[in-house]
């Protein structure tokens, strides 16, 4: 084994410590928490013998000696408002882990980053979106986050960051391991997944108008009740949305604001969230349309006003085969004949690495296939081979 299970398990553990909330952990972009432990992987990067910088998006990359090119493995340490211990940290640690294993057989070196915002508080994949030159800094420094702090009013409370990014052209290719966030490995009892190709998203703000009243005098057929219009909008999204979209495909209204929330109050306004995934590009952009279109004829049924505010769109990608034929290839040494070829239905900044270089991807099973909840969790023998994994992977393509 190349790996030291003991001090990959450790170093995980201690960076679950890090806004830590039960079992799983509160460090979203840019956060005391977040901040924290982003420069504690910059401390462990430098233990490991590389030489660190934090770009100006965020992103902290170790680079061992020399101009490179090397190949980067890395993930994310920011989490969802409420995130799981392993989402984007696990990705962090192996690659430390694989880093510190090829050193010590003398192998040739591998670079490491953890990158910013992978969870979209701000933008999409913001900081690898950028350092993949997808988003440029003045775009994303103008993104609002929940809390109305733009990205570029947070990443100022990061300290030492560089004025210049780390060109993609230092890198020879990309490789992150993550843990699945779906039910698929572990329903099949298998370690591995060898990652061919990823979704893409699009995401819409959108805001229904309607008039603010009495919730005791106003009658039910004069009201223009933004929160009814937004229950209307639910049904009928779906349905105009089932002639476009496959088994496979998704769509979520995550987040919603009442307004002004109170009981006795017929809303006057609701703004919330429209996000889609798909594999195929058409198919995102078919349903980009109907959500619009759906959005305005609600509106128009009810006398609402309509606004629509797009959000931060990421294409799908395939992978790079050769990458993934390695993969496969320290998948079947790792774990003989429990591995499988898969497509990512998560977005991660591999998608954004992906349109730079050659990447690709490695997922372990998530228990219960549950993930953004702090009950998220894997066995730790699963991170261990997922480790060991991406650490053999690494020591064929670096
Ligand atoms: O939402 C996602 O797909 C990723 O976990 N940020
Ligand atoms: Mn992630
Ligand atoms: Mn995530």
């Amino acid at each position: 084994m190349l790996i030291d299970p003991d001090r990959l398990l450790a170093d995980l553990e201690t960076l679950r410590g890090f806004g830590r909330e039960g079992a799983g952990v509160v460090r979203p972009a840019f956060s005391e928490a977040e901040i924290a432990a982003r420069l504690w992987s910059a401390e462990k990067m430098r233990e490991a013998g590389l030489s660190t910088l934090v770009d100006p998006a965020g992103n902290v990359f170790g680079l061992p000696p020399g101009d490179g090119p090397w190949l980067l493995l890395g993930s994310h340490t920011d989490s969802q408002l409420e995130g799981g211990w392993l989402d984007g940290a696990y990705g962090v640690i192996a690659a430390l882990e694989a880093a510190r294993a090829l050193q010590a057989a003398g192998r040739p070196p591998v670079a490491v980053v953890n990158f910013q915002d992978e969870e979209g508080r701000f933008g999409a994949l913001t900081g690898s979106n950028i350092w993949a030159g997808n988003l440029d800094l003045a775009t994303a420094d103008a993104l609002q986050g929940p809390d109305g702090r733009s990205f570029g009013e947070a990443r100022a409370a990061m300290p030492g960051k560089a004025d210049q990014f780390v060109p993609t052209e230092r890198f020879k290719g990309f490789l992150e391991i993550h843990i699945e966030q779906g039910p698929w490995l572990v329903e099949a009892g298998e370690a591995v997944g060898v990652v061919e190709r990823i979704v893409g998203i699009g995401r819409m703000s959108i805001t229904f108008t309607g008039e603010q009243n009495h919730a005791g005098t106003t009658p039910m057929a004069r009201r223009r009740d933004a929160f009814q219009g937004l229950a209307a909008y639910a049904t009928r999204l779906n349905a105009a949305l089932a002639p476009i979209v496959t088994e496979a495909t998704v769509w979520t209204i995550g987040s919603a604001r009442i307004h002004p929330g109170a009981p006795s109050i017929v809303p006057g306004k609701a703004v919330f969230s429209v996000q889609w995934r798909d594999a195929e590009a058409e198919r995102l952009e078919a349903m980009r349309g109907a959500i619009r279109e759906t959005a305005a004829a609600v509106a128009a049924e009810r006398g609402l006003g309509c606004a629509v505010a797009e959000g931060v769109a990421i294409p799908p990608r395939a992978f790079d085969a050769a990458f993934c034929d390695a993969l496969a290839a320290a998948a079947e040494t790792v774990v003989p004949g429990r591995w499988r070829r898969m497509p990512s239905g998560a977005l991660h900044d591999t998608s954004c690495a992906a349109s730079r270089m050659p990447a690709a991807m490695l997922f372990v099973p998530s228990i219960g296939g549950i993930s953004h909840s702090f009950a998220e969790d894997t066995a730790p023998a699963d991170l261990v081979a997922g480790a060991e994994t991406l650490a053999q992977s690494a020591a064929r393509l670096a």
